[in-house]
């Protein structure tokens, strides 16, 4: 393909963009360090005994008790935090391909990658033991979403991959973390599983966070401009999933995930990298700073616009059983 003025251009600030990625390899291999120093590594089978020569049929027996009483709003919203967990091999390939291989970043991909693939694991193996939903509707949903991949329109750019990452783990900590206290009074062993996960995702975040911290440091122009093409709103890994809307109708419903949440997962990104204060910037980055400033009042409006139009509503989901539910 014929090289244009604009491809050249574009080239050239993404050779820029990975010139910071290797400045940053000396800082990111400290923070990987206190990461890992700082988490304490646990396994599904602490949760949810499965090593050979147990016997946890009584225990099992318990467990399925308690999680009859386990809603039907918690149901759909597991569904939807195990599908997107289980999304983990199209986060995997994008981290692998926008921010290189020999490098930190892919010693970080490898870490991240073995601590995410426990959450999928614990979360699967709970509702396979507990047998609270349609088992063979979820695999069938699994297969379907790891088989139609994610794609989001970055083309390949790690600053990009950087603000999406952040958001996303923020708001898959919400979704666990809440998604734990509409089962806690029933479950407290689910509750515990999910708090466990909810914890991992804010060291993710604080990783992801504290990363783009630092490239707006080095590129507080290309930063922004970047920012400010994805934080109006991030695609959701699983919108390619069937029925996805109404999932995330009946999430945002039930309070566990909303427009609400994404805006203030917004508002803190914006504190956090100190966005409304920076100057020195360029006419670019100038621009960017004012959009993305404007970002919070407007998911406000969009979360007052849902709010305001929706009424009561029936829902049926095959991965519940076909139960009816009705939501205010
Ligand atoms: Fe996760
Ligand atoms: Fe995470």
């Amino acid at each position: 393909m014929q090289e244009t003025p604009q491809t050249r251009h574009d080239n050239q600030r993404m050779t820029a963009k990975y010139e910071v990625l290797h400045d940053l390899e000396r800082p990111v291999r400290e923070m990987i360090a206190r990461h890992e120093s700082k988490r304490e590594l646990w396994f599904p089978s602490e949760f949810l005994p499965a090593n050979h020569g147990t016997n946890n049929d009584r225990e099992i027996a318990e467990l399925r008790k308690r999680a009859e009483g386990i809603g039907d709003a918690a149901r759909v919203a597991l569904t939807v935090n195990i599908l997107t967990e289980e999304g983990l091999p199209h986060f995997h390939r994008l981290i692998a391909n926008n921010l290189g291989g020999e490098s930190p970043w892919k010693e970080w991909n490898g870490l991240w990658t073995a601590e995410e693939d426990r959450h999928g694991n614990v979360l699967r193996d709970y509702v396979r033991d507990s047998r609270i939903l349609n088992f063979s509707v979820l695999e069938r949903l699994q297969f379907d979403y790891v088989r139609s991949g994610f794609h989001p329109a970055w083309n390949g750019d790690p600053y990009k991959t950087f603000v999406y990452t952040s958001a996303q783990e923020k708001a898959t900590f919400v979704s666990h973390l809440n998604t734990g206290k509409a089962v806690e009074k029933q479950e407290p062993l689910l509750y515990s599983i999910t708090q466990r996960i909810a914890q991992d995702e804010s060291r993710h975040y604080a990783f992801y966070l504290n990363v783009f911290k630092e490239i707006i440091a080095r590129d507080p122009n290309g930063a922004l401009e970047c920012a400010s093409e994805i934080m109006p709103s991030i695609d959701m890994p699983g919108i390619s999933m069937a029925n996805f809307t109404e999932y995330a109708d009946v999430i945002r419903r039930s309070g566990i995930y909303g427009p609400r949440d994404y805006q203030k997962i917004v508002e803190q990104l914006i504190s956090s990298w100190d966005i409304g204060v920076l100057t020195q910037l360029n006419e670019i980055g100038r621009k960017a700073q004012e959009k993305i400033m404007s970002i919070p009042a407007r998911l406000q409006k969009v979360a007052e616009f849902i709010e305001s139009r929706v009424n009561a509503k029936s829902f049926t989901f095959d991965v519940i059983f076909g139960r009816v539910l009705n939501m205010a």
